[in-house]
């Protein structure tokens, strides 16, 4: 599967994907594709490229703390598109919250285990790529597929973007 990455390091910006998802469309139907995506993108660039294609995966910027995508995953559930949170731990700073923290705690695990175990609760399209250099942190971060955050955890964290 093969993701148009649009926008630039500050986000989406707005405009047409007419022209270079069109060249993918074009490659997809030479069979040299299989699915198509699109990356950092607008929910108007999302819809344009649905006029052209099918899209099987949205790739954007969501976490815990950066929520901009909220409407758009919804809408993408509703139609089995897979949602594909990049900086899922932040990014380059990972995710700091005393809120976060403070739910890590009680279940007795680590708050990055919380925030992707947070994504994998908030819709059941959200598919994780965590990136890691360190075998400790990819343990650590498995063990978020593992844990089930309860309706009183969840309204806590909740509560970070806001
Ligand atoms: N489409 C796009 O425009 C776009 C943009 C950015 C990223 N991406 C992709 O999205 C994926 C995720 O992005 P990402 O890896 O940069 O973001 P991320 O998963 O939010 O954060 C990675 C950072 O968190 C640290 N980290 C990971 N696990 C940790 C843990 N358990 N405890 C503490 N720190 C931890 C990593 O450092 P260590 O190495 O020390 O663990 C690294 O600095 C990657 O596959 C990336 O290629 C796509």
């Amino acid at each position: 599967m093969v993701n148009l990455r649009l926008g630039n390091a500050q986000g989406p910006q707005p405009g047409s994907l007419a022209e270079p998802f069109e060249t993918l469309v074009e490659l997809q139907q030479q069979g040299l594709i299989q699915h198509l995506g699109v990356s950092n993108a607008t929910a108007e660039q999302v819809a344009q490229a649905q006029s052209m294609a099918p899209i099987v995966c949205v790739q954007n910027m969501y976490n815990l703390a950066y929520r901009h995508d909220d409407e758009l995953i919804d809408a993408l559930a509703r139609q089995a598109i897979a949602y594909v949170p990049f900086f899922p731990l932040g990014g380059f700073s990972p995710l700091q919250s005393s809120a976060l923290s403070a739910v890590a705690s009680r279940l007795n695990t680590t708050p990055m285990s919380v925030a992707l175990a947070w994504l994998l609760q908030r819709s059941p399209n959200i598919l994780l790529i965590p990136g890691t250099s360190s075998t400790a942190h990819l343990h650590e971060n498995v063990t978020g597929a593992g844990l089930t955050l309860s309706n009183e955890d969840l309204a806590e964290l909740d509560k970070i973007a806001r």
